[in-house]
């Protein structure tokens, strides 16, 4: 597969909108390819990587729920939305504080992979729906609590910050971006050595170059300012609430396996025929790095970012 290639038409009308774009732009002296505002959305972004989701990805912090419950003093008579759920993470977790909970991604096998464990957990009062955020509302109605966890920038920002406003109830209804805060730097712990992230990396790059892979593009950066895109579509805050955690984790080699392959930038589709001899030299690196096979993490603080609308 080469390195790029052109952006699918359909989803071009559903990028970053201009005004972010030329916000972003202005920053920068001169453009770096692969920047997030000239990346295309395509439907292969998380090819391949829903079945490694839930065993690879680290896990939130276990008072999530409770910490949504104190917040909103939920009554188990609301409507949860999660925007771009992938395989259930935050909407599973929660779906015992709402009457309904609705989980939306727009990857097939992250939908499926979430009716696959709301099935194997119990979880009986949760619909999955396979549309992109920027194709809300779609008709679902209106909700208590719109969730995103890592997922709000992937999106359009401000087209769905704008959308999801429209769909909560009044004059309550709050937005909660869920921040396991995995990205900012994981502590080690114990006496076991840390996921080798870096070699991880090197490895990766060298399979697939020295850009980041997404889908069918490249993007080497994150959107910023979420808290500017959230205020100009009308909503007040954020209020923060942090959810402890702190806990060391043990992880296999298996589950840093599944933790790149769950990964955009290392998603089984981008390795074509060379997926097996990735994975062959994946393990050989852990192997070296661990020789019982064992890493260690300690895992932050989750912070919820609250959202609500500035003219109930
Ligand atoms: C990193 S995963 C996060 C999944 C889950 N929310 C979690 O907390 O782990 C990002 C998810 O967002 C979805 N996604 C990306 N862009 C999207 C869009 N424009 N509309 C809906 N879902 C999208 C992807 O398919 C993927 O499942």
């Amino acid at each position: 597969m080469s390195a790029t290639h052109p952006p699918c038409a359909a989803s071009r009308t559903l990028g970053a909108d201009l005004g972010e774009r030329t916000r972003a732009t202005r920053g920068y002296a001169g453009l770096v390819p692969g920047e997030w505002f000239e990346w295309e959305w395509d439907e292969t972004l998380f090819a391949g990587a829903a079945a490694f989701y839930d065993r690879g990805r680290l896990p939130n912090a276990p008072g999530l729920a409770a910490a949504f419950n104190d917040t909103f003093g939920l009554d188990g008579q609301g409507r949860l939305l999660d925007v771009g759920s992938g395989p259930g993470t935050v909407t599973l977790p929660l779906a015992g504080l709402f009457r309904e909970v609705v989980g939306v991604d727009a990857d097939t096998e992250m939908i499926r992979e979430a009716r696959r464990l709301a099935a194997k957990r119990g979880v009986m009062n949760a619909s999955w729906v396979h549309r992109r955020a920027e194709e809300l509302p779609a008709d679902l109605g209106r909700f208590n609590v719109i969730t995103f966890a890592a997922s709000f920038h992937w999106m359009n920002r401000p087209l769905v910050a704008g959308i999801v406003r429209e769909m909560l109830e009044r004059p309550d209804g709050a937005v909660v971006h869920v921040d396991n805060r995995h990205q900012d730097g994981l502590a080690p712990a114990d006496d076991l050595p840390p996921a080798p992230t870096e070699r991880i990396a090197e490895l990766r790059r060298s399979y697939l170059g020295e850009n980041r892979r997404a889908g069918q593009g490249i993007r080497n950066s994150s959107p910023g300012d979420e808290a500017a895109v959230f205020r100009a579509a009308g909503f007040a805050g954020p209020e923060l609430v942090v959810v402890p955690d702190g806990r060391t984790i043990i992880r296999s080699a298996d589950d840093l396996v599944a933790e790149t392959f769950s990964l955009s930038a290392s998603a089984p589709h981008l390795f074509g025929e060379r997926l097996s001899q990735f994975e062959r030299d994946l393990r050989r690196l852990l192997a070296d790095a661990s020789p019982n096979g064992a890493f260690a993490v300690r895992l932050p603080d989750n912070e919820l970012k609250i959202w609500r609308n500035a003219t109930p």
